[in-house]
């Protein structure tokens, strides 16, 4: 059963949710993978409601979501410890960490890319600006603390276009 959420609801519950992470999904010619993301936020820009994920440049999730143009989240409300850590430590260019960490996929309502079977909240996103940092414009501490092997983050902000909850 899926419920449907109000902007209200989704932001206070991603915003308690997203510490504890959550999967990214991406797809793109048959090709499906998930990660693991502790870092992400909604908020309203350009008027609409926007998702905003920070991917590294080593990611295969960046290659997949370059292709697609859009992900899906899903912030888990059970207890999926075990797929967080697999899903957070390998890459989908090794291996099919779907089927290694026992997900099942579910047809998002408005995006092609599926979302994770589970009891969660989801948010599904198409990707409207995408930017990747700017060394120089980074506070040095944030520098020294996040990016010390260069691996900088492109910023994906993604329209929610349908968010709701599943059991
Ligand atoms: C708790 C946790 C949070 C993470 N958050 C992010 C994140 O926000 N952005 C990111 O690029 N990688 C993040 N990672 C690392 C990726 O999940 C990890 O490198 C993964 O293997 C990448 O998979 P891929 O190559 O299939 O995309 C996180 C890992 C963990 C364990």
């Amino acid at each position: 059963m899926t419920t449907q959420l109000t902007y209200a609801q989704y932001a206070a519950e991603t915003a308690e949710l997203i510490p504890k992470n959550a999967f990214m999904t991406t797809a793109h010619s048959g090709k499906i993978n998930t990660m693991t993301i502790g870092w992400g936020s909604v908020g309203i820009i350009w008027r609409k409601p926007i998702f905003t994920a920070l991917v590294r440049q080593s990611r295969f999730t960046k290659e997949l979501v370059e292709k697609s143009g859009e992900f899906t989240i899903t912030l888990p409300l059970a207890d999926m410890k075990e797929a967080l850590a697999l899903c957070g430590t390998k890459s989908g260019r090794d291996m099919d960490k779907i089927a290694a960490a026992n997900l099942k996929l579910a047809d998002g309502q408005a995006v092609a890319t599926p979302i994770i079977a589970a009891p969660g909240l989801q948010l599904e996103c198409k990707v409207v600006y995408k930017q990747t940092m700017l060394p120089e414009n980074l506070d040095a501490n944030y520098q020294a603390n996040c990016y010390a092997d260069g691996d900088y983050h492109t910023m994906y902000f993604g329209e929610i276009v349908a968010a709701y909850k599943t059991e």
